[in-house]
């Protein structure tokens, strides 16, 4: 069984735009942990996606934590409007950052959760001076800049790897994976050691919605945790 809270964390990249707002409010009452900003400025990944001012003005409408992943190239410049539109938790690319040590300590200063992602391509090591800044480390299982991608199960041994790093340093720094998840991928995730699982297509997709998605991955994530 998981022994750390299953976090489930739709990505509302794959949303209607129209209905921005409502996606995010139905998320929360279909039972989700956090909506998930998938922020692109087109140079990082070949997408653009959303700015601070699209994810604030949901907030007011919205009781739940978001948290921003951002797909930005040097994105010291993005931060603060990041936390003033209310992420409390701000993830940037370990291969996006010169200095990533330095910026992940700019997100600690300004008071909001620090999260590092890496890219299939990245491995693990690449985290391994920096988990003490850091709240979150976030497994990509597909190549980052668009929803609806096959998951990587190749990550699998990235995920067990840092869970072992997580655990050895004795931390509760969650374990985030995020592309291609879906009830056919979730519980290898799971069993690998993610606790945190960002969910885009396979939730919108879901012809019974946001709580029956939600339902159906949380269990399947808590039956095969570690
Ligand atoms: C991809 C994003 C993911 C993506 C997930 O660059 O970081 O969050 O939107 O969407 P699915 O679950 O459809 O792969
Ligand atoms: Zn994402």
């Amino acid at each position: 069984m998981q022994s750390r809270p299953v976090e489930i964390l739709p990505s509302v990249l794959t949303a209607d735009y129209s209905k921005l707002g409502e996606a995010c409010v139905g998320l929360e009452a279909g039972g989700v942990d956090r909506i998930h900003w998938d922020v692109m400025d087109g140079n990082f990944v070949p997408n653009l996606s959303f700015g601070a001012d699209v994810i604030a003005s949901t907030r007011p409408i919205v009781g739940l934590a978001f948290e921003a992943h951002l797909m930005v190239t040097e994105p010291t410049w993005i931060l603060e409007s990041m936390a003033k539109a209310g992420c409390t938790r701000i993830t940037v690319h370990a291969e996006a950052c010169t200095h990533l040590h330095r910026t992940l300590g700019r997100i600690n200063e300004l008071g909001v959760a620090a999260g590092v992602a890496l890219n299939p391509g990245t491995p693990a090591d690449a985290v391994a001076d920096v988990l003490d800044l850091v709240d979150l480390v976030l497994v990509m299982t597909v190549n980052p800049g668009f929803g609806g991608q096959s998951y990587l199960a190749s990550m699998e041994a990235k995920i067990s790897r840092i869970r072992s790093m997580i655990d050895n340093a004795n931390s509760a720094i969650d374990l985030e994976v995020d592309g291609g998840i879906a009830p056919s991928t979730i519980a290898a995730a799971s069993a690998a050691g993610a606790n945190a699982f960002v969910v885009g297509s396979a939730m919108f997709r879901d012809p019974e919605g946001f709580a029956h998605a939600t339902t159906q991955l949380r269990a399947l994530a808590e039956a095969a945790g570690r």
